[in-house]
């Protein structure tokens, strides 16, 4: 069947699950993405087709042709997202439709089918559905959904596939840094750029993160938590971290994060960070940061804090940067107040202890 919209999954369950002993064990320190739960969804889809035989079935590994499309030519896109115990118990998400909308804006830059949004916020649903006793039960634990689709077909030809598999697998996790919410220390790399105009930046592929290894390898050399990269042009303006993107906050109240150019991850985090900001009354600019002026800013003291934000980390401080010439701390290297003020609000937000007037919380069971 083709468009997809209301395609039925077939639910075939895991013969063989996680016993709760073990899964217990599991919960109890899962770490980031290294615990995977029973099960998994598949679709398929041809061209010619459209989507079909979407499934949910047990987790394993997926058989696949040495000459299949995306070993070679990395034909892939995928999401992060997470699922959280919602405080009177039942589970909710946040904002799956950006998700799904993103999803299939990086699906047009690598020319891609699109997945209707409501078969996507669906398998999730359904995976969650299976997989509930998953979701971990102690502060900061979410389970987190991993969407992915990738070029399936048999062809050594270098032209969009014509079939593909989407899959959604999905992972408990702690927190994202161990130790809790304390400041990070960040690298500037200055030899490694991450994305260029008219380029695929703006788009979750897993290219983007092949590329941008390198960097954070670089980094954790140099005893950095992240990369940050630059502006491949100019090699003057912040784009993002390796997995987040960020924002700096001022001594005039207002808060700023690079603009969305194309070179950088549209993250929802920071699309609510902005939302949030402007509400409790900061002025909000999306406008390009030179790393100059991150320097100069928290020499002078009118830069009071920098954080990294996305879903796996929420909001981050950043206390330490390092460069090839040097270091320098923002704000002490102490976590910051607008920080952790806006890190609560969104974490109270994404676990149903605050009020929602976005309808951002999307309710799953
Ligand atoms: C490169 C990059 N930038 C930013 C983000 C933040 O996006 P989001 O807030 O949607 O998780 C991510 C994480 O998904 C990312 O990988």
């Amino acid at each position: 069947m083709s468009g997809g919209d209301k395609l039925d999954f077939e639910i075939r369950p895991n013969p063989a699950p996680v016993s709760a002993a073990d899964r217990a064990a599991l919960l109890a320190n899962p770490g980031f993405g290294r615990v995977f739960t029973d099960h998994m969804v598949t679709i398929r889809y041809a061209d010619g087709k459209g989507w079909y035989d979407a499934r949910v079935e047990a987790r394993a590994p997926i058989p696949m042709d040495p000459a299949s499309a995306v070993l070679h030519y990395a034909q892939e896109i995928f999401e992060g997202m997470k699922a959280y115990r919602a405080a009177d118990g039942g589970v909710t998400m946040f904002r799956p439709y950006a998700n799904a909308a993103r999803f299939n804006a990086s699906g047009a830059r690598m020319a891609m089918p699109p997945l209707p949004e409501e078969t996507f916020v669906n398998s999730l649903h359904r995976l969650i559905e299976v997989d509930r006793e998953w979701i971990p039960d102690v502060e900061d634990g979410s389970l987190y959904l991993r969407p992915f689709m990738f070029a399936s077909e048999v062809f050594l030809g270098v032209r969009p596939a014509n079939e593909y598999l989407y899959a959604v697998i999905a992972s408990p996790v702690g927190a994202y840094f161990a130790g809790g919410v304390k400041p990070v220390t960040v690298w500037v790399s200055s030899e490694y750029t991450r994305a260029a105009p008219g380029g695929t930046g703006a788009a979750k592929c897993g290219g983007n993160y092949a590329a941008s290894l390198a960097a954070q390898a670089e980094a954790l050399q140099h005893g950095c938590d992240q990369v940050v990269f630059l502006d491949a042009v100019e090699r003057r303006f912040v784009d993002e971290l390796g997995g987040m993107n960020v924002f700096f906050v001022y001594d005039d109240g207002s808060v700023a994060t690079p603009p969305l150019t194309g070179t950088i991850l549209p993250g929802i985090t920071r699309e609510s960070v902005l939302t949030l900001a402007a509400q409790a009354g900061h002025r909000v600019e999306e406008r390009p940061v030179t790393f100059a002026d991150w320097q100069a800013d928290a020499a002078s003291g009118r830069l009071r804090e920098v954080f990294a934000c996305g879903t796996a980390a929420v909001i981050t401080p950043i206390g330490r940067v390092r460069f090839s010439e040097g270091e320098f701390t923002i704000g002490g290297g102490e976590p910051g107040t607008v920080t952790m003020a806006l890190r609560q609000q969104l974490v109270d937000l994404q676990r149903g202890r605050a009020a929602d007037p976005h309808n951002w919380v999307h309710r799953v069971l």
